[in-house]
């Protein structure tokens, strides 16, 4: 078996989605929606992020640039799988450096490696702060924290930008759905009929 043949057999291609952006920037949240979306296509997907990797997988691993880097290592390599077994795999980590994406970039075929910039000023994730932790950082409780004492790199040129500070989440999704349906990854909307994956 190879991934052709599980491509084939899914009915559409697969691919990697590297979500990457500031915590709080919406990224897994953006990821869940998409793939409701692709499920609704009949399409084959999962999302890795930091509720099912960071508990398991990577519970040993810190926020040390070091473990960060190791994490994202982790991280394309389990996404490299996936794509060969033809999931759509989405990624959701802050994945802050450069380096590591472009090693995870590096892991697949050119075409295959999607990345996508959840761009999202810090103020914005700040007064947000879903998990309150902006505030812990701030105070000093937790260290090492993107944005404040920990650098993010933001890419130069990633596939896609989506503004999830200034546009609703919807508004983003189907910015995704449009990008997939011009790689040839879910067919194009026909205006005649429902609209379907792609065949291959
Ligand atoms: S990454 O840098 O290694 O890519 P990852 O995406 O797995 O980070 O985890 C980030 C999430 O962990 C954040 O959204 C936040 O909820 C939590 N977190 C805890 N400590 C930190 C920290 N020091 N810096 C950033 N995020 C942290």
């Amino acid at each position: 078996m190879d991934r052709t043949a599980r491509q084939r057999q899914n009915r559409h291609r697969g691919v990697i989605l590297w979500f990457t952006g500031l915590s709080g920037a919406g990224k897994s949240t953006l990821a869940h929606a998409v793939e409701l979306s692709l499920h609704q296509l009949g399409c084959h997907s999962f999302v890795l992020d930091g509720d099912n990797v960071r508990h398991g997988l990577c519970a040993d691993l810190g926020f040390s640039d070091a473990d960060r880097r190791e994490n994202i290592r982790r991280v394309g390599e389990v996404a490299k799988l996936m794509l060969e077994a033809g999931l759509i795999t989405l990624t959701a980590f802050i994945s802050p450096f450069d380096a590591e994406r472009r090693f995870a970039r590096r892991l697949v075929a050119a075409g295959d490696f999607i990345e996508i910039y959840c761009r999202c000023d810090l103020e914005i994730c700040e007064q947000r702060d879903v998990k309150g932790l902006y505030r812990k950082a701030r105070n000093g409780e937790i260290r090492q924290f993107t944005g404040i004492s920990s650098p993010y790199e933001a890419p130069e040129q990633p596939e896609l930008i989506v503004d999830t500070g200034r546009h609703d989440l919807q508004t983003c999704v189907a910015q995704i759905m449009d990008l997939l349906r011009a790689n040839g990854v879910i067919q194009a909307k026909d205006p005649a009929r429902n609209e379907s994956h792609a065949p291959d």
